[in-house]
């Protein structure tokens, strides 16, 4: 498979990177600052023991001129791209949100407008052959909870954009694959009291790559948070308004 993943530098990104390049996989890598990109390739190729990565790119979801440049390279570079896989995204606690509106709209932006925008022109790319789309969004964009409303707002109109892609390309050859985290040890969630079921990227990207291979429309990981989110989302609005969850 030749894929093209945006966020392979660190955490799920880099998790699914290394699991695909172990199974032999083409990558091409997109990300935000060239010399970390760089290091994550020459990593990647390392550990693979020959050349996995054709290439890499900017990308910064903060900067919408630099998507198509950047899909560009990585067409140039793979000939045919069969997948592309968006794990990059931004951070922050609803508290830090809610004290600075300049930094919210910041992070909607990049979560949903923009990560949506660089949707749109790989999914052009990829309806003209056929492919995978595959984009991490969350459980947090499963309901208005008070630890993510905003970080979670942009989750859940994630979530509906891929759910319509699929409902609407399917028929056309064009695969989405929605994942829903729940919590994962990564750098994203450093700092934060880690609830029970708490995942490792490792065997996020193990789901990751399955879901991808069966063209599941929606993956939950670790598998658990299916089950969680089915509960909380049955859960009346009384009982939201008490808990913390
Ligand atoms: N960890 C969790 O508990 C959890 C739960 C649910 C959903 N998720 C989602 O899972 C995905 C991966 O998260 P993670 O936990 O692996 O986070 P992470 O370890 O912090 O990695 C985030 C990645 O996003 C990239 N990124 C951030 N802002 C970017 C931008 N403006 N342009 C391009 N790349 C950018 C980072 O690149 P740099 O190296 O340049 O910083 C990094 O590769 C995200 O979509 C996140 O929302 C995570």
């Amino acid at each position: 498979m030749t894929v093209v993943i945006l966020g392979a530098t660190k955490g799920i990104g880099r998790a699914v990177a290394r699991a695909m390049a172990a199974r032999g996989d083409r990558l091409f890598l997109l990300g935000r600052g060239a010399d970390d990109v760089q290091r994550s390739a020459s990593d990647l190729d390392i550990r693979a023991g020959r050349s996995v990565v054709a290439g890499t790119a900017e990308c910064d979801l903060a900067r919408p001129e630099t998507f198509v440049p950047a899909l560009d390279a990585a067409a140039a570079a793979l000939g045919r791209v069969d997948t592309v896989v968006v794990t990059a995204a931004d951070f922050a606690t609803q508290p830090a949100l809610e004290a600075d509106l300049d930094r919210t709209q910041q992070l909607l932006t990049t979560n949903f407008g923009n990560t949506v925008t660089f949707c749109e022109h790989a999914r052009q790319r990829l309806l003209a052959q056929g492919g995978t789309l595959c984009v991490v969004s969350s459980v947090a964009g499963d309901r208005g909870r008070k630890p993510v409303i905003l970080y979670g707002a942009a989750k859940a109109g994630l979530s509906h954009y891929l759910e319509g892609l699929d409902h609407k390309f399917r028929s056309a050859g064009l695969r989405v694959v929605c994942v829903r985290p729940g919590f994962v040890k990564t750098g994203m969630t450093a700092g934060l009291k880690p609830p029970p079921f708490a995942g490792e990227p490792e065997a996020v990207a193990r789901d990751i790559l399955r879901a991808i291979d069966r063209g599941q429309p929606v993956v939950y990981t670790p598998r658990i948070w299916r089950l969680i989110m089915f509960v909380i989302r049955s859960l009346p609005r009384s009982v939201m308004r008490r808990i913390e969850f």
